[in-house]
């Protein structure tokens, strides 16, 4: 089960982007990859402007992408890196700098990982999904840090193994923005410590970020399995859940 009291984000203030994009602080990512290093050019013969969102440049073999890394599934156009950090066999922490809402300052969240050393999917879940609030409408600083994030359900690995823990983070109007980092699992004693130098939440009237649970069917009918749910009931409570958080940030 999820629990707030083992989760741990940054937040920091960046460049104006156009939305929300996120630097994972703990375990360290991959790389930079909030920038924006492509061409969208009706001068360049190679790119249809505005239709593809990543482009080869051949004389230099690089991709580009003209409206920023971090739209690529899996991982925001980053490869996967070898300085892996060591991160404890039975979960740990996780430190994700949220980064900078324009407009409503809220987005949601998954945590999700990928087993083995260049993971072809990211299809098991750490956490289920949850929001985040901002403290305003306008840019703003800060962090959160979830310092127990368990593993995978049924997934018990050997220290040694590698796996990669990719950040989702869903921008008002659906688009996710992909983030990894790549870890080896590591005994608890071998992994230096985490503390408020590299996991916080921050809590000022300024970088406050609040957390919201999306939903609750799965846990409402797991603890009354004799309920009958008719289809549309189950879908309207998350989603009376989730305008209602909404409702109350707008
Ligand atoms: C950050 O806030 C969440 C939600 O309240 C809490 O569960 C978590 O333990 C906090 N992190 C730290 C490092 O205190
Ligand atoms: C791994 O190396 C890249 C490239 O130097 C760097 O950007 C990234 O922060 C490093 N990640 C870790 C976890 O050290
Ligand atoms: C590749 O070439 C493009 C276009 O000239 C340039 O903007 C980019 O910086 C180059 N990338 C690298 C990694 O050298
Ligand atoms: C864009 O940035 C990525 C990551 O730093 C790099 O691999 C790629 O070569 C860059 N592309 C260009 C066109 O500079
Ligand atoms: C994990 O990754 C590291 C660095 O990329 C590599 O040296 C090591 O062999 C990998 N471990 C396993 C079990 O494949
Ligand atoms: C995802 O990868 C795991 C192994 O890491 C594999 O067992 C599973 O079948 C894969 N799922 C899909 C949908 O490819
Ligand atoms: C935080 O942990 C690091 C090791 O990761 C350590 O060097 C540092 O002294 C710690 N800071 C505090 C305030 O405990």
């Amino acid at each position: 089960m999820f629990r707030f009291t083992e989760l741990v984000f940054l937040v920091a203030g960046w460049a104006p982007l156009a939305w929300g994009h996120t630097v994972i602080v703990y375990p360290g990512w991959r790389g930079n990859n909030i920038h924006t290093n492509g061409t969208v050019s009706p001068t360049d013969n190679s790119i249809i402007p505005g239709s593809i969102g990543i482009n080869y440049i051949e004389e230099n073999k690089t991709y580009g992408f003209p409206y920023g890394m971090q739209w690529m599934y899996p991982c925001g156009g980053m490869p996967t890196s070898t300085n892996r950090t060591k991160w404890p066999i039975g979960g740990g922490a996780i430190s994700v700098q949220p980064g900078w809402f324009p407009g409503h300052s809220l987005a949601f969240f998954y945590i999700n990982m990928g087993y083995g050393n260049e993971p072809l999917n990211m299809s098991h879940s750490m956490l289920p999904v949850f929001q985040i609030t901002g403290p305003t409408n306008i840019q703003y600083p800060g962090s959160f840090c979830l310092p127990q994030v368990p593993l995978p359900a049924n997934y018990t690995p050997q220290i040694g193994d590698n796996a990669t823990i990719q950040i989702i983070e869903l921008a008002q109007h659906g688009a996710a923005l992909y983030n990894c980092a790549d870890i080896t699992f590591a005994d608890p004693k071998d992994v230096p410590e985490v503390n408020e130098t590299n996991c916080k939440n921050t809590t000022g009237p300024d970088d406050h970020i609040g957390f919201n649970f999306v939903f609750t069917t799965t846990s409402l009918s797991a603890a009354h399995p004799s309920l009958q749910f008719n289809p549309y009931a189950s879908i309207l409570l998350p989603l009376l859940l989730a305008m209602a958080t909404w409702l109350t940030w707008i």
